[in-house]
């Protein structure tokens, strides 16, 4: 298991519905060093928020509670068999006693709390990007997952939604004691991540951050770490199974 962290640059960012362990697998063995399983509902209100998802039509994984544990390890051990990628698991939940379950489990090297999902029906059960504009809620889960988690933790949000304050929110998620903060610096109408935001969040934090946002060649992804990104991680640019670049050149 790789855990030093100088080691650990690419990753395998979520897409619920599609990063299962066979996926990762085959990203880790194209060069990935963290895939990230998931994003996977671990609670009764996001298990049903994610059915109404897949009913319009988005992917989604579905899976019954009573299973989830058991699915998650089954997936990071399939990882596991084969690579020596880190895993990290993506996970939605109101409360956080499932994250913290997860994080027991063997072959998880992370628990990633999502606070990034922008589905109506995630916000309106206050999951997702809904966390980041409550932010005692925010503190309260990270506060408990990170005093009972067996795994590091990683916080993912959503940069650039109107009315957020993402510095103020990234200083939350450091002094609640996360060991990654994951940021989509999303761009609203640029086909571009935000890279001044990501300077900005370097500069009045000191967690190890994951720069996020249309990584789709050598040069975005340098331009990524440039910024001041320790690490990057690549979602859309993986959607057929393989990656368009050598991420050896990075
Ligand atoms: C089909 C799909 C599903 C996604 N599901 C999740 C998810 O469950 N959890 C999450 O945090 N992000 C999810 N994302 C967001 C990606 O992890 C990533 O933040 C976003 O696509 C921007 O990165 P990219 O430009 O490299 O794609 C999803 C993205 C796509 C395209």
């Amino acid at each position: 298991m790789k855990i030093d962290e100088s080691e650990f640059i690419i990753v395998l960012a979520p897409m619920a519905g599609i990063t299962n362990g066979e996926f990762c697998k085959k990203m880790a063995l194209l060069g990935f060093d963290m895939v990230t399983l998931g994003g996977y509902n671990v609670d009764d209100h996001t298990i049903e928020a994610g059915r109404k998802i897949l009913a319009r039509g988005r992917p989604e994984f579905d899976i019954k509670k009573e299973n989830i544990i058991l699915e998650i390890e089954r997936q990071a051990e399939i990882i596991k068999n084969s690579t020596n990628a880190m895993v990290s698991v993506n996970l939605r939940s109101v409360s956080p006693d499932p994250i913290i379950e997860i994080s027991k489990l063997k072959g998880i090297d992370v628990v990633e709390i999502n606070a990034h999902c922008r589905q109506p029906e995630l916000t309106e059960i206050g999951c997702g990007q809904a966390l980041l504009s409550n932010l005692d809620k925010l503190k309260y889960l990270l506060d408990e997952v990170v005093k009972k988690s067996k795994s590091k933790v990683s916080v993912k949000i959503r940069a650039n939604i109107p009315g957020n304050d993402d510095l103020k929110i990234s200083r939350i998620i450091q002094d609640g004691g996360a060991d990654y903060l994951h940021v989509d610096a999303m761009k609203p109408g640029f086909e571009m991540a935000d890279y001044q935001l990501i300077r900005s969040i370097k500069g009045t934090t000191d967690i190890f951050l994951i720069g996020n946002n249309s990584i789709r060649n050598i040069e975005t992804a340098r331009e990524m770490l440039d910024a001041g990104s320790n690490a990057i991680s690549i979602a859309r640019a993986t959607m057929g199974g393989n990656i368009p670049f050598d991420l050896s050149l990075i």
